[in-house]
């Protein structure tokens, strides 16, 4: 069967399925960006967006993506002069540490794919330089890997570095309550744990944050312009005006779901996606302790390719999983499973990766991927 864009099962790591309420929240004439009809738009936004956050702090929706928002605070919040911490055990890592290059001056703490960063190596560099921003990617995407953010956050703070936290892909799925946690930035993209179409950067920005950023150094990306814009329901410039509508609806979704509620059916899957590995005799790319709540690494066994695996599970099942990003292309396969994923997804992809695995030569005992995540449901 040849493969349908419009049919099939998505379990990337983001973009995810978009549910059809908020594809027909789009299905509208334009709105002018700025009547009433979209101050109330932005001003639900805002609260909602507040809600997602668990924060009182400002906030603020880019039209850009999700790295528009890490580019934002970076810029906003460095100069030249004034000096960055940023982990790298990953590809978004990487590119916090590229951005904090760019803006100011960057001290990067490098640790291979898989593997959490060192505590003490993060304190040490803490305790003897003069750190304006701590910076990291809080669920690493590339290598589905979460970091240890509360005992970063309690470092950052006991130092007094402003801490940037890339949330993109936990926010919605893992919980992050930046107001308990201290975060001064938190960035989430749209198309990830919310399940609305990709284009919108979502940031939560405290007065420490606001008060230490740079006015004059952006103009599209000034923060300072897009929370005080939100404060009153109105953006800097035109946004991108049907992505806010359907960021809105999916929000809405969030909501009626519950936070709290959603985080727990996302770990609840991830459980029995893990699970699902074990008994398939794989193997998960990060260390276990550390593996993600959004996304399942899974490394290729000896001999077994992307194309036999997730070439195969495309073409002849029409189910979309995500490969790995360069320097480590082909060697492990990611399963997306934040926003709107359930349980039947995740059966159907072990079921079918079985089936894949059987014909690639891999032994495991048949059937014993889906019974593990029968366990779960
Ligand atoms: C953790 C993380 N950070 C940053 C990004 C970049 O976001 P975008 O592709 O929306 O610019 C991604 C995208 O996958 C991500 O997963």
């Amino acid at each position: 069967m040849v493969f349908d864009p419009q049919d099939n099962i998505f379990m990337l790591a983001g973009p995810v399925k978009i549910h059809p309420r908020v594809l027909k929240a789009m299905n509208t004439p334009s709105i002018a960006h700025r009547g009433p009809e979209f101050t109330e738009v932005n001003r639900e936004l805002r609260e909602l967006t507040q809600y997602l956050f668990q924060t009182k702090n400002d906030v603020a929706i880019l039209s850009g993506s999700g790295t528009a928002g890490m580019d934002a605070a970076m810029a906003n919040l460095l100069d030249k002069s004034e000096k960055a911490l940023t982990i790298n055990n990953g590809k978004f890592g990487e590119r916090m540490g590229q951005l904090a290059k760019i803006y100011g001056e960057n001290i990067e703490l490098k640790y291979p794919w898989g593997s959490p960063p060192d505590l003490g190596e993060i304190e040490e560099i803490l305790s003897k330089e003069d750190i304006k921003v701590l910076a990291l990617t809080h669920n690493e995407t590339s290598t589905g890997l979460t970091n240890p953010l509360p005992e970063i956050a309690k470092l950052a703070h006991k130092y007094g570095a402003i801490l940037v936290v890339d949330g993109i892909t936990s926010v919605g799925g893992i919980d992050v309550p930046v107001d308990k946690l201290g975060i001064d930035v938190c960035i989430t993209g749209s198309q990830k744990c919310i399940a609305a179409p990709a284009g919108l950067a979502l940031l939560s920005v405290s007065k420490k944050a606001l008060e230490a950023m740079h006015d004059k150094k952006t103009y599209y990306l000034n923060l300072k312009k897009h929370v005080e814009k939100l404060r009153d329901g109105q953006t800097p410039y035109t946004p991108a005006v049907h992505l806010h509508l359907a960021l809105l609806e999916a929000l809405r979704m969030l909501k009626e779901e519950g936070l709290e509620n959603r985080i727990k059916r996302t770990a609840s899957i991830a459980e029995a996606c893990r699970a699902a590995v074990d008994a398939l005799n794989l193997e998960l790319l990060p260390d276990r302790k550390y593996a993600s709540n959004t996304v399942t690494a899974i490394k290729y066994p000896e001999g077994i390719s992307d194309k036999d695996i997730r070439g195969r599970l495309k073409s002849e099942y029409g189910i979309v999983i995500a490969g790995s990003q360069a320097p480590h292309k082909g060697e492990f396969f990611r399963i997306g499973h934040m926003g709107l994923v359930q349980f039947r997804e995740l059966l159907a992809t072990i079921a079918c990766l079985e089936v894949v695995l059987a014909k690639a030569g891999w032994k495991f005992e048949k059937g014993a991927g889906v019974a593990a995540v029968e366990e779960y449901m």
